[in-house]
């Protein structure tokens, strides 16, 4: 008998674990960057937080891919983060610095966390906007445009702190908005990144890993809206994800 093979959307990459996905993503990623560089002399990010992208932030800064890149071309952003100091073991920027940043070469002050020291959601959010308005540059009336935007997938089918049923999800107008908890932990406010800056990214990439992430990604790619995963839907960009075996084993 004929082995069927699994029909994959062709943005969705598919590798056994979190090594794969995360060697994989690593692999796009320092793509993106020279091409990004290359084109408009610069590459700029925006990372996520949660426990998946660790290894891909470890790989980026060790050898092939630490070689590849020039690290000095790198503008730095989080799509969400926890209102929480940065120097809390809940801080998206934590992760970051602890996994990558501090290994690399990106100037200081190409580095942009959000400003959680504010202590209010919305101030940090909006202060956050002005500061990716400012850097991205002025296209006038034009939503800024992100070179490549990492995002994670929760088990509820929230992404980013964009999470399902809450105002966030709707905002039409403001690129980073303030938001209370969601269900999962850690129990924070957060500040986000919305719809319309996420969809305006020339790249957003996800990753996804583990058995308990196969019913969700399997909604998520079946297009049902009421996830905000779903929703990511860049007008003029990719939505690439890297997917390990086990949060795959729902698909096809
Ligand atoms: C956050 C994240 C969030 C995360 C998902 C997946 O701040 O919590 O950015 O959106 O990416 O919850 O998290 P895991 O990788 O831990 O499953």
């Amino acid at each position: 008998m004929e082995s069927v093979a699994l029909a994959l959307p062709p943005n969705v990459s598919v590798a056994p674990d979190l090594e794969g996905i995360s060697q994989a993503a690593a692999e796009f990623w320092v793509r993106s960057a020279g091409q990004a560089t290359g084109r408009r002399g610069r590459f700029t990010v925006a990372l996520a937080g949660g426990s998946t992208p660790g290894r891909l932030y470890e790989l980026l800064g060790e050898q092939p891919w630490r070689s590849r890149v020039d690290w000095s071309k790198w503008y730095v952003f989080w799509g969400d983060e926890r209102l929480v100091a940065p120097t809390d073991p809940n801080s998206n920027f934590l992760l970051a610095q602890e996994k990558l940043l501090a290994r690399v070469s990106i100037p200081a002050v190409q580095i942009y966390r959000a400003p959680t020291e504010l202590g209010d959601p919305d101030l940090a959010a909006a202060r956050y906007e002005q500061v990716i308005r400012d850097v991205l540059g002025p296209r006038a009336g034009e939503v800024p445009r992100f070179d490549l935007i990492l995002q994670g997938l929760g088990r509820d089918g929230h992404t980013a702190s964009l999470f399902p049923g809450f105002p966030s999800l709707e905002e039409q107008g403001r690129l980073v908005v303030g938001s209370p908890p969601g269900a999962l932990p850690p129990a924070v406010p957060r500040v986000t990144f919305t719809l319309p800056l996420i969809n305006a990214a020339r790249a957003v990439v996800f990753l996804a890993a583990g058995v308990d992430k196969a019913e969700v990604l399997r909604r998520v790619l079946d297009g049902d809206l009421a996830l905000p995963a779903a929703r990511v839907r860049p007008a003029d960009g990719r939505v690439q994800w890297f997917v390990d075996a086990a949060a795959a084993s729902g698909l096809g």
